[in-house]
């Protein structure tokens, strides 16, 4: 029997080699400190927080800076988020951040917690600048 260069595999390492040489060129230009910030919270907390007015999982974190613990309109909040009644602001959302479940016992925001201090850091003052528009 003959083996043949499939079709199909000469492409697939066409794409491979093609794909390589992307990956190898250098990023154009270096992402901004807020760039990153934006991708950390993205990966982080953006499959359940939009940055927009819509709520997800969780409610929409625009306006979270001054904004007092379980009262977005609209958001079906747990009864333990309303009642820590935690006025937002950098300091306290970086101890939220940290561990959800000790500052807001009882928290249906299933996340554990970030422990990446400068990581915490940057999606905290990404958050804290939204606005609405
Ligand atoms: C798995 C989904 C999920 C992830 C991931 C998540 N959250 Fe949440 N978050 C929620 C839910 C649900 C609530 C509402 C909690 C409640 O009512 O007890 C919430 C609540 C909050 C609140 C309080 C909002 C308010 O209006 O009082 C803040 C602030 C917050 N999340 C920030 C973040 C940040 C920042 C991240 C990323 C580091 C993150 N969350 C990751 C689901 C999530």
């Amino acid at each position: 029997m003959k083996l043949s260069r499939s079709p199909q595999a000469s492409a697939t390492r066409a794409l491979a080699a093609a794909v390589a040489t992307l990956s190898a060129v250098p990023a154009l230009s270096t992402p901004s400190a807020d760039g990153d910030a934006a991708q950390a919270f993205r990966s982080a907390c953006g499959p359940c927080h939009s940055i927009n007015l819509g709520h997800r999982i969780g409610p929409s974190l625009v306006g979270i800076d001054g904004r007092v613990s379980g009262t977005a309109p609209g958001f079906d909040y747990s009864v333990a988020m309303k009642k820590a009644a935690i006025r937002w602001d950098a300091a306290t959302l970086e101890r939220f951040l940290a561990a959800p479940g000790a500052v807001a016992p009882g928290t249906k925001m299933a996340y554990p917690g970030l422990n990446d201090e400068a990581r915490r850091r940057a999606i905290v003052g990404y958050i804290t600048g939204l606005r609405f528009d």
